[in-house]
């Protein structure tokens, strides 16, 4: 730690050259300021292209939560069963938490990215959460408009609610190192530290796009299976969601991207460890808030199912990344939903095109689109 002299960064660095292959997509303060970019800000020939690419495809993307239809029916909502109607009510809260802390957390990661490929992911990336922060809102003041003390209960329930705050706590936990480290300056910290730090981050972001949000997803999109319910909002969710799943690709690559520079500092070891525990942490999480919540209730979907259906997306997710499986669940307990409502994995709803497009608010996503991003990611 004593022998760790940093530089202090520089905003504009006459010294510096942003098309030297030694920079880092991230900021480590020991870098010599020759390779460190110079704050000029170009997207000319990106050192990293295929962030920028994902930049652009997600700005295709572009929708406004504001433009949508939310379902104003609280007779929709009444329909549902006690247990469905407080199920909804935690997934709702819980999901408005997650991008919320996002939107809090992506502010700290722009910091830190270094290129501008990667600054401009960060930019782009915040303003999608707030759109999905935005939609949460929208979701929740359409459904009790009547009712502004019911509204602020259920999102409230995010900190209210024991088995739920466990949960958000342990996320924003795993943030708030970060946010920490930056608040209090970078001097106190060891370079290992600091490295051990972006690499929870980043795989706490990870594990939140790939595996966290999937099960409250999957509540919207069941009662709509299933009772045909709250139509507006699962339109607004599918946005949502294939917007994550750009996320998840992202993540992933970023992830990919940055071992290399942060195992400059920490062993490969302790990186795929953080890596691994972090989404092991985040699935075991999600399992035992079900568990604790539904207890013996079931809302039409089983215990059982939940449980297969974390522990499969956890394996999917940790493949990506290319890390074995850690559960040995190969069998997706939603098959018929997923293949309904689409984009777990893939853009393209494979076998049911039509379904896919159907649920789409706008012209502004192509096939064409869809089609590259498989083309250019196998993932
Ligand atoms: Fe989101
Ligand atoms: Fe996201």
């Amino acid at each position: 730690m004593e022998d760790f002299k940093k530089v202090k960064p520089v905003l504009f660095n006459i010294l510096g050259n942003d098309f030297n292959p030694q920079v880092s997509p991230v900021k480590f303060f020991d870098s010599p300021l020759t390779e460190e970019p110079t704050g000029l800000f170009t997207i000319f020939h990106p050192l990293h292209p295929t962030i920028y690419d994902f930049v652009k495809l997600q700005k295709q993307r572009l929708w406004k939560a504001d433009e949508y239809p939310i379902d104003r029916t609280r007779e929709q909502f009444d329909q549902l069963d006690e247990i469905d109607r407080r199920v909804f009510e935690y997934t709702l809260s819980f999901l408005a938490f997650l991008d919320s802390v996002q939107v809090a957390n992506i502010s700290d990661i722009e910091i830190v990215y270094n290129m501008p490929e990667y600054k401009i992911w960060g930019a782009t990336h915040k303003y999608f959460e707030v759109e999905h922060s935005i939609a949460y809102s929208n979701i929740l003041y359409g459904l009790f408009n009547q009712n502004s003390e019911e509204v602020k209960r259920i999102f409230y329930l995010a900190k209210d609610h024991p088995e739920l705050r466990r949960r958000n706590e342990l996320i924003a936990g795993n943030y708030q190192k970060l946010f920490d480290i930056l608040w209090e300056g970078l001097k106190n910290v060891s370079r290992e530290e600091y490295a051990r730090t972006l690499t929870y981050v980043f795989a706490g972001t990870y594990a939140m796009e790939a595996v966290t949000f999937y099960m409250g997803f999957k509540t919207i999109e069941f009662y709509q299976y299933k009772y045909g319910v709250l139509p507006m909002t699962n339109k607004m969710i599918s946005e949502i969601k294939a917007d994550e799943l750009f996320h998840v690709k992202v993540m992933a690559t970023i992830i990919r991207t940055l071992k290399p520079y942060i195992t400059r500092y920490i062993s490969e070891a302790e990186f795929d460890d953080i890596v691994v525990s972090t989404l092991k942490s985040y699935a075991q999480a999600d399992l035992q808030f079900y568990q604790s919540i539904l207890a013996q209730n079931n809302f039409g979907i089983t215990q059982k199912q939940i449980e297969n259906y974390i522990k499969f997306l956890t394996d999917r997710r940790l493949k990506l990344l290319g890390y074995p499986p850690i559960y040995g669940v190969d069998e997706n307990p939603f098959e018929e939903i997923d293949r309904l409502y689409g984009y777990l994995e893939s853009h393209v709803n494979e076998g049911k095109k039509e379904a896919f497009f159907e649920t789409k608010s706008s012209a502004y996503v192509t096939a064409e689109l869809d089609e590259k991003v498989l083309e250019n990611w196998k993932f």
